[in-house]
């Protein structure tokens, strides 16, 4: 059985990474966590290899123009590493980055304030950008289009617009709901790339080099039973590792093999794809109240008590890219397959339904 801290790859991980040599004393187990181990650099940065690639080409171009970088933004489903990327490429670009996100940009003045506070080159990350409210997004249409910042003083016939000058700056957008973003604010994206789920290899990467961060004794196949119950999603396979490594700790010294990961994943109740309870819920009630649907979003969430918001970030774009889930202009449906994997013993017969 492998240790993965003996593991050459991850030595090397570690070298190339800036931001890993902490101490796991010094580590809190709390919202810092996903900073501590954010990879910093490109080839600390697993997955998502070809939107990888086509940022290095850019960044190269942009260099050589000595220009910021177009502005660029990133959709696809929470915790696939976009907030990260902004941070590579930062690093890569050799400027700073500020991070914000829409709701924190509700008065004009947030987004005014934050537009004055940049440097030359920097970037700024808005993250939830489908969310700015309509003022804001005309404040940010001349910043992006010209680096100006347009400014109306007086009321009524005294009415001035000022024009005023801002530095050349990269504004990085993230959103989950790329469909939700107004068409003007789109086109105003030099680089529009999606991003995309993680294969089950790549999660065994992310947990291998987590594990090592944190100085945690992981298996080969403790790490695989992690990642492939991770859906897809970095951000919960390193929430996983926290968890497992828990259990561990009091049940094993510490050491993740397969069968504590897989132990301890079960009482989670993480099943053995990675669906949580909430997913199973919102299938079976589905299967069980709808006939199999279609049905809308809005009686889902209210059936199950949770937030239409959740259940659309969170919840459904793994079971639509696994298949479980189907969006038809009439609401949600499930698959035969879903069916079989929640064990429905009358899945034929659940099947005519459809
Ligand atoms: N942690 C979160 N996302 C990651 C990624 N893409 N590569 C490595 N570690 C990560």
């Amino acid at each position: 059985m492998s240790i993965i801290s003996d593991d050459k790859d991850i030595k090397e991980i570690k070298k190339a990474d800036k931001n890993v040599n902490i101490k796991p004393e010094t580590i809190e187990y709390d919202k810092n966590f996903e900073n501590t181990i954010r990879p910093k650099t490109f080839e600390t940065y697993i997955g998502q290899s070809a939107l990888k690639e086509t940022l290095k080409i850019s960044i190269e171009a942009a260099k050589k123009r000595e220009l910021p970088l177009d502005h660029l933004l990133f959709y696809g489903p929470p915790g696939l590493g976009k907030t990260t990327l902004a941070g590579v490429i930062a690093e890569q670009m050799g400027v700073d980055i500020k991070i914000t996100s829409a709701p924190a940009l509700e008065r004009p003045r947030d987004i005014i304030g934050i537009l004055m506070s940049l440097k030359g080159g920097e970037i700024l990350f808005i993250d939830e950008i489908h969310r700015l409210n309509r003022v804001a997004e005309e404040i940010l249409y001349p910043a992006m289009e010209d680096f100006s910042l347009d400014m109306t003083t007086g009321k009524a016939q005294t009415v001035k617009t000022l024009r005023l000058p801002l530095p050349k700056f990269t504004l990085i957008g993230a959103t989950t709901k790329a469909g939700a973003l107004s068409g003007p604010l789109r086109d105003r994206f030099g680089i529009i790339h999606r991003l995309e789920f993680y294969t089950e290899d790549e999660l065994t990467q992310v947990v291998k080099r987590t594990s090592s961060i944190l100085d945690i004794a992981i298996t080969e196949e403790g790490a695989k039973a992690i990642a492939r119950r991770s859906r897809g999603t970095p951000r919960i396979a390193n929430r996983l590792v926290k968890r497992v490594s828990d259990y561990a700790l009091v049940k094993n010294n510490g050491k993740i093999t397969e069968d504590i990961a897989n132990k301890s994943l079960d009482i989670l109740n993480i099943d053995d794809i990675g669906l949580d309870t909430t997913d199973r819920n919102l299938l079976k009630l589905i299967i069980e109240k709808f006939n199999g649907g279609p049905v809308g979003i809005e009686t889902l969430a209210a059936a199950l008590g949770e937030d239409v918001r959740t259940l659309e970030d969170v919840s459904e774009p793994y079971l639509l890219q696994i298949g479980f889930l189907q969006r038809t202009p009439r609401g949600r449906k499930v698959s035969p397959a879903a069916c079989k994997h929640l064990g429905y013993k009358n899945f034929s017969e659940q099947q005519s339904l459809f």
